[in-house]
């Protein structure tokens, strides 16, 4: 299954961001659900960030075990972005391990992957979507609010008992509501 950019939810303004934006979700670039042999290549992109102190690390084989959950946009053969949607409930998910390769930042192809996760929630009946992030703000401009990380339902809690950061998590909870 291809998810092309013309499934993706379209967010009031879209339209009046110009046309260069426009071109890219249009043009070559396109949201896709990963083949395995990707799977090497997402997890160099998710730890590189890693490293950096910027997101979580992913292990191959969490990767392998959740391909499913993860969309990715590839230059050629080269992944150049990943995500994942994960599912914790019957109105809940997660997006998780966003990452968008250094040298292509600022092309919208982080909003892309982002909308490509709601637009499948909202086809799943999926109302809720949170992530947990060191960039709120790009976040908010895709219309997710902060909320206090205590305030996320206890089974999210589950996952954060598994973390290396936990108690002391410094991450921003962010949340959006679909029309469902
Ligand atoms: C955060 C990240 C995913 C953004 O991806 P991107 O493809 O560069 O984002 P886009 O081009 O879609 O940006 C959309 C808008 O958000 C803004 N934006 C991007 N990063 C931002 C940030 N950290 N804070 C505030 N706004 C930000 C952009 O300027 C752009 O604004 P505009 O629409 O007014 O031009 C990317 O910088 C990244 O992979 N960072 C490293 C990993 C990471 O921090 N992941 C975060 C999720 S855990």
């Amino acid at each position: 299954m291809e998810i092309s950019s013309s499934n993706l939810i379209q967010e009031e303004g879209d339209k009046e961001k110009g046309t260069s934006r426009d071109h890219k979700e249009n043009g070559k670039l396109r949201v896709e659900k990963p083949r395995i042999n990707d799977v090497p290549q997402i997890h160099r992109l998710i730890n590189y960030f890693a490293d950096r102190g910027e997101m979580l690390p992913r292990s191959l084989s969490e990767l392998y075990e959740n391909i499913r959950e993860c969309f990715v946009v590839r230059q050629s053969e080269r992944v150049i972005a990943c995500v994942l949607l994960h599912i914790f409930w019957s109105d809940l998910a997660e997006i998780k391990s966003l990452a968008v390769a250094d040298d292509n930042q600022k092309q919208g192809i982080g909003t892309q992957l982002v909308k490509a996760c709601l637009s499948e929630s909202e086809q799943l009946g999926i109302g809720t979507v949170f992530c947990l992030t060191y960039r709120p703000g790009f976040f908010e401009k895709i219309n997710f609010s902060q909320i206090d990380k205590m305030n996320l339902p206890r089974k999210v809690w589950t996952d954060c008992y598994r973390c290396p950061k936990f108690p002391n998590c410094d991450e921003v909870a962010l949340i959006r509501y679909l029309d469902i």
